[in-house]
């Protein structure tokens, strides 16, 4: 047995939440590996929505064991309030909840620095602490969740750290200082209530792998967001692409047998950044309002545009991608035709692969294929035999171009609506 990891294959927000729970039923671990409550993943079951931010996306089956791997970074009060929520919904979180002792804390002055910093940089983050946590974490003065076992070395670590950050607060952004001795007692108190939970899940999960248990490595984020092969600077600070599942939980890239790539049937981007195949028309409008396409974190709308499938092909090889999952391919029910992103164009030429920096893909023109639509609603289909062939046309037309097979197709956001394709 092995592990397979679920990546964006994207801008984020493809649907991986939905993917990773309907793999869970079939799985015995779902472990995230990278990010932290930037992400926001969408499980939708009967008339109730669960938006998860920390927690592995299979906790809605309770034979799963769910892990916080290493490589994420965790905020507190985003973690009791995703807790308490699951719980007020019936869902046993004691027990199948494993926290990595080596994760990294996000601590009150990560949050504010980050919604400092955007009011000069301007990358549109998420504003939840994510960068300045892992840039504490490289700069080695991070502090983790083991930490949190020695309440007299938190104490000593977090004040120097605070009066430290107050230092920047004061001098360079003139913002309020934060209160040491408070923040102090908050963090002492969450480690009174996540105590049960701190795992080495390095451990565990590698007993897991061996003992053959089937695991399911959980990215946030997408390709195109991540901090080396993204559209940097617009990424985010951690490695959502498939290397990233091992360093972000400790297991070998031996163990990994699968890595499943979740692709929109066309594109979203929330934030800033280049986006070759935006649409700022009524077609982008419309993608946005029958997408529902506002972020499940900020709720901020997302910018909305055709299918990039030689930036998807990219991701493809970067990631190592051996399947795809084709999701909110009912969204593009209502169009006459499609466009889909083929190539680029550089002063005339043609672009030989993705070009992540921003000052050449300011300057590239896509190329785009018109592809027919279908103009009928997918609901109720179960086989890909029963897709309109319009629908199969271009499902095939993406495994043509990015070189590999879609093996799921999304065509709702229900937990049901999914067409499984037979080999
Ligand atoms: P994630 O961050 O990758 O987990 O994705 P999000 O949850 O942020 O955004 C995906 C949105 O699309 C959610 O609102 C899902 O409920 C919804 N969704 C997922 N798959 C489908 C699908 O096949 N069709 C439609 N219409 N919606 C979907
Ligand atoms: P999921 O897991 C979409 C974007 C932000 C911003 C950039 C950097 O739900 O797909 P950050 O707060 O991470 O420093 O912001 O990354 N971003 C996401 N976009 N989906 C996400 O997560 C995202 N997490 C971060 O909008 O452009
Ligand atoms: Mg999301």
């Amino acid at each position: 047995m092995s592990v397979k990891v679920i990546v964006g294959a994207q801008w984020g927000d493809e649907g991986k939440g939905k993917v990773v729970d309907m793999l869970a039923e079939q799985s015995d671990v779902v472990a995230r590996y990278q990010g932290g409550a930037n992400a926001g993943h969408t499980i939708i079951v009967g008339d109730r929505k669960y938006v998860l931010h920390l927690i592995p996306s299979g906790i809605l089956h309770p034979h799963v064991t769910c892990v916080i791997g290493n490589g994420v970074v965790i905020d507190p009060d985003a973690l009791m309030e995703e807790i308490r929520l699951l719980e007020s919904f019936g869902i046993e979180i004691g027990g199948r909840l494993k926290i990595s002792h080596k994760a990294h804390l996000i601590m009150p002055y990560h949050k504010l620095l980050d919604q400092l910093q955007e009011s000069d940089q301007k990358i549109g983050t998420t504003g939840r602490g994510i960068g300045p946590s892992y840039i504490d974490k490289y700069n080695r003065t991070g502090i983790r969740i083991v930490d949190l076992l020695d309440r007299d070395g938190l104490a000593q670590k977090l004040r120097r750290s605070i009066e430290q950050k107050n230092q920047t607060f004061r001098k360079v952004y003139d913002a309020p200082e934060l209160d040491v001795e408070k923040t102090i007692a908050e963090y002492v108190e969450f480690d009174r209530r996540i105590d049960g939970y701190i795992t080495d899940t390095t451990a565990y999960l590698n007993e897991a792998w061996r003992s053959g248990q089937r695991i399911v490595a959980e990215g946030a984020q997408g390709a195109l967001l991540d901090i080396d092969h993204g559209t940097y600077p617009f990424v985010t600070s951690s490695s959502p692409t498939s290397g990233g599942a091992c360093t972000g939980l400790g297991l070998p890239p031996t163990a990994i047998s699968e890595v499943i790539g979740i692709a929109k049937a066309y594109c979203t981007r929330v934030g800033n950044g280049p986006f070759p195949t935006e649409l700022v028309d009524e077609t982008g409008e419309k993608l946005r309002r029958l997408g529902a396409e506002f972020g499940a974190t900020t709720g901020r709308p997302r910018r909305c545009g055709w299918l990039d499938l030689f930036a998807l092909r990219y991701s493809a090889m970067i990631n190592g991608i051996t399947e795809i999952v084709l999701t909110k391919l009912d969204v593009l029910s209502a169009f006459e035709e499609l466009k889909v992103c083929t190539g680029y164009e550089l002063d005339g030429r043609p672009v030989k692969y993705f070009p992540s920096d921003c000052s050449t893909l300011d300057r590239i023109r896509p190329v785009y294929q018109t592809l027919p639509g279908w103009n009928q609603e997918l609901t109720g289909v179960e086989r890909f035999e029963d897709l309109p062939e319009a629908t199969r046309r271009y499902v095939e037309y993406i495994e043509e171009v990015v070189g590999a097979r879609v093996g799921y197709i999304g065509i709702g956001p229900e937990r049901e609506q999914v067409v499984v394709r037979g080999l």
